[in-house]
C-alpha cells in the first residue's frame, strides 16, 4: 500500500526511501495535484514479502513430503510385517529387498509409500495403509489382540490369513490390527477387525448411534410389556436408561433386538431387566455391514472396498 504522502503540483517521479513506511503513516494528508509517484521501498517491501510467503509455503510442501509421503525403507518394512527392525536392516544388508526392481541396503533409504512396489523372496508387495476383515466370530474366543490363555479372534485372523496366503502374514500389518468393540466370549456373529482407527471410533462412540442387530434367544417369554419397556429404556445401572431399541419378535422365545449403544454386556443385561436370560446371542450387523451368510462361525474374509465405502 502506498503510504499517505503530501506532495502538492504536477509531480512526477521516484521516492527512494529505505525508511520504514511508519513515519510516512504518521503525518496523514492529500495527494494533490496530478502525481504520479513509486515510494520504492513499499513495492520491494511487498515483493519481497510475497517472495518469502513463497518460500516458507515451498518448505512447508516439502517437509510434509519427506516426512509424511516419503518412509524410511526399514520402517515401511517393518509397517509391512516383513519383518522387525533388526531382521528388515539384515535384509537390506544382504541385498534381499528390491524397491521398483532396484536393489536398496540402506535402512535409511527414503521411499514413497504409496507407489513404492517392494520385492522379496519372489513376491512384489505394495503398502496398503488400512485392511478390514469381516469375522463371523465363534463362541469361545476372546475380542481381545492378545491374551495369555483363550484364543483371540487376532489368533483366528493369522491363522486365516497365515493359510490363505503364500507367504504368511507378510505385507499385512497384523500388529496393528484390532477388534472394533467386543462381543462376550459366548456371543457369536459379526466383528470387523481392521487397522482403520478413525473408522472404529465413528463406529463405536455414542455420539454417533451406529445400530446394531442382534438375533436372540431367551429362557422364557417375551411379552408385550417387555418389548415396550425394552424398546422405551431400561435401568442397567448406568446413569441413564437405555436409549430406543427396536425389537422384533419372532417366537415367544426368540427375537431380533437393535440398539445404537454398546454398553458392557448391553443385551444381557437389558432382558435382565424384564427378568430374562440370554441364552444366545448372535451379531447380525452393525452400520450398513451385514454379516455375510456365507461365513461360517470362525471364517473371516476381506470386506470389499463398497463395504468400506457404506460402513458408516
Ligand atoms: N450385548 C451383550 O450382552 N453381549 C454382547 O456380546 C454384545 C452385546
Amino acid at each position: 500500500m502506498i503510504p499517505d504522502i503530501t506532495i502538492k503540483g504536477n509531480n512526477e517521479g521516484i521516492i527512494f526511501s529505505n525508511q520504514s513506511i511508519s513515519p510516512f503513516k504518521e503525518k496523514t494528508r492529500h495527494l494533490a495535484g496530478n502525481n504520479k509517484i513509486i515510494i520504492v521501498n513499499a513495492i520491494v517491501k511487498t515483493a519481497v514479502r510475497n517472495i518469502m510467503r513463497f518460500f516458507f509455503k515451498v518448505v512447508v510442501l516439502f517437509l510434509f513430503y519427506v516426512i509424511i509421503i516419503v518412509m524410511r525403507i526399514d520402517k515401511l518394512l517393518c509397517e509391512m510385517n516383513i519383518g522387525s527392525r533388526s531382521e528388515v536392516k539384515n535384509l537390506l544388508k544382504k541385498g534381499q529387498i528390491l524397491v521398483n526392481g532396484t536393489k536398496v541396503v540402506k535402512p535409511d533409504t527414503k521411499v514413497d509409500e504409496k507407489t513404492a512396489v517392494i520385492s522379496y523372496k519372489n513376491h512384489d508387495y505394495q503398502f496398503k495403509p488400512f485392511f478390514y476383515y469381516m469375522l463371523n466370530k465363534p463362541a469361545g474366543t476372546v475380542s481381545a489382540t492378545t491374551d495369555e490363555k483363550e484364543t483371540t479372534v487376532i489368533d483366528l485372523l493369522k491363522n486365516s490369513l497365515a493359510s490363505i496366503n503364500e507367504n504368511g502374514l507378510v505385507g499385512i500389518p497384523i500388529h496393528d490390527i484390532f477388534p472394533v468393540g467386543r462381543l462376550d466370549k459366548d456371543t457369536v456373529g459379526l466383528l470387523i477387525l481392521t487397522n482403520d482407527g478413525q473408522l472404529a471410533h465413528n463406529l463405536l462412540s455414542p455420539k454417533k448411534h451406529v445400530p446394531k442387530k442382534y438375533y436372540v434367544e431367551l429362557d422364557s417369554f417375551l411379552t408385550e410389556e417387555n418389548i415396550y419397556l425394552l424398546e422405551n429404556g431400561v435401568d442397567i445401572g448406568e446413569k441413564e436408561l437405555t436409549g430406543k431399541a427396536n425389537i422384533e419378535k419372532i417366537s415367544e422365545t426368540t427375537c431380533y433386538i437393535t440398539i445404537s449403544e454398546g454398553k458392557f454386556h448391553q443385551v444381557k443385561r437389558m432382558f435382565g431387566t424384564v427378568g430374562l436370560h440370554v441364552n444366545y446371542l448372535k451379531r447380525l450387523s452393525m452400520g450398513n455391514l451385514v454379516l455375510d451368510s456365507n461365513l461360517k462361525e470362525g471364517e473371516i474374509r476381506p470386506l470389499t472396498q463398497e463395504e468400506v465405502n457404506h460402513l458408516c
